[in-house]
């Protein structure tokens, strides 16, 4: 993996510093670069055979980030997610501990449970023929069935656990039962930021699911640079956004990468003591494969993208508020908040973004140039070309965690 030019590396808490980088880069007019630019083929978008290898490795031989503790807050609260295809059942047990299942009833793969919500009496009832878990996922009831699976243990009925990691309010999923979940897959580097935002104490406020034509991770460069801010969206978001400087900080399993608010150029002039950071960008944490979590001023956004084809995806985001919003003003503006960042980027990034993939699988592009100033999307593709040609070698799995 290349390093960066400037070594910019700071303690995720030192946000002063970040600071300081970003407007000695605004004084001088310059911007963080990578070492060299990226060409990445038009295959990585358009092939079929690199998403089954993409999905086979990547997705599958690692967790993924694919909720917060907001999702799924008390015992019986539930939040369900997909990796690769690979459904999902996220259970908070009676005692507090997260569980991942896979969504599909023992009997007859039925699914359990979809979207966020709490199984009442604590018991997760497929909706086929009624089978019930504890939240634990053993198997306590078979109604109705007439002596049907008498000879069939229920105890060898369980659901299948598969292993989750909550830590600093991030949840991780391993899509295999003997998968390892490090700290570093979900950015411990970043834990100071975490801890800061206090994200296990936030709620969740609404979801939506959309469903996009073009790759997977079109929609995730759209994150990744805010170069294209000055023109892109030079009617919407351009009246708050610097386009540049850009500067970003590594991790073995993801990135960090403020987009800037024109409002840090007020920064030149003012006392150190009084810079906070957060004021003035939109701060987004890349946990590969495909998750963003990004914070803005008063909320917070989960974004997953779930691969459906090489040419299609699904991103799913959460937006997630520091308090429990009761208050119809409240209830009104984060409504009106999340419909703004669904607008620019329905409308401006991920159109965009399917017009890319038609050049790209209609031969009209035969590969994407990555600049040196685009450094955080430069990262993403080195990022998943390591985790691609690591899963694709034969390895002994490491002991679960
Ligand atoms: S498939 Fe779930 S009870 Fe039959
Ligand atoms: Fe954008």
């Amino acid at each position: 993996m290349e390093s960066c030019q400037e070594k910019e590396t700071v303690r995720a808490s030192d946000q002063t510093t970040l600071i300081h980088r970003l407007l000695d880069h605004l004084r001088a007019e310059t911007t963080q670069l990578s070492e060299a630019p990226l060409r990445v083929p038009a295959s990585h978008y358009a092939s079929d055979n690199h998403l089954e290898r993409e999905l086979s490795t990547v997705f599958r031989e690692g967790p993924s980030v694919v909720g917060l503790t907001a999702d799924a807050r008390a015992p019986g609260d539930y939040f369900s997610a997909e990796v690769a295809g690979f459904p999902l059942l996220v259970v908070r047990g009676t005692e507090g501990r997260l569980r991942a299942f896979a969504n599909a009833c023992r009997h007859r793969g039925g699914r359990l449970a979809q979207g966020r919500g709490c199984f009442e009496g604590s018991a997760i009832r497929c909706p086929v023929h009624a089978w019930t878990y504890d939240l634990e996922g053993c198997l306590t009831h078979q109604p109705n069935a007439r002596g049907g699976f008498e000879k069939i243990d229920p105890g060898t009925l369980g659901l299948r656990e598969l292993p989750c990691t909550e830590r600093n309010g991030l949840v991780a999923v391993h899509p295999q039962a003997d998968g390892r979940i490090a700290p570093e897959h979900l950015l411990e580097e970043f834990a100071d930021d975490f801890q800061s935002f206090d994200l296990p104490g936030l709620h969740a406020f609404a979801s939506r699911r959309q469903t996009w034509r073009c790759n997977w991770k079109l929609v995730l460069e759209t994150f990744l640079e805010s170069y294209h801010v000055f023109s892109l969206h030079r009617d919407s978001v351009n009246e708050w956004y610097l386009s540049h400087p850009m500067v970003f900080d590594e991790a073995d399993h993801g990135l960090r990468f403020p987009v800037v608010r024109r409002s840090i150029e007020g920064l030149l002039d003012t006392p150190e003591s009084t810079w906070d950071l957060l004021a003035h960008a939109t701060i987004q944490y890349w946990f590969a494969p495909a998750s963003l979590l990004a914070f803005t001023w008063d909320h917070w956004m989960l974004w997953r993208v779930e691969p459906t084809a090489a040419n299609s995806c699904v991103t799913e985001v959460t937006l997630y508020t520091s308090e429990n919003v009761t208050e119809e003003t409240k209830r009104e503006h984060f409504e009106r908040t999340l419909e703004l960042h669904l607008r620019v980027a329905g409308s401006e990034d991920f159109p965009s973004q399917e017009r890319v993939q038609q050049a790209l699988s209609s031969g009209a592009s035969d590969e994407l140039v990555v600049g040196q100033n685009e450094l955080a999307v430069g990262h993403f593709h080195r990022t998943l070309q390591h985790l691609l040609e690591a899963g694709a070698r034969p390895h002994r799995r490491q002991p679960r965690e």
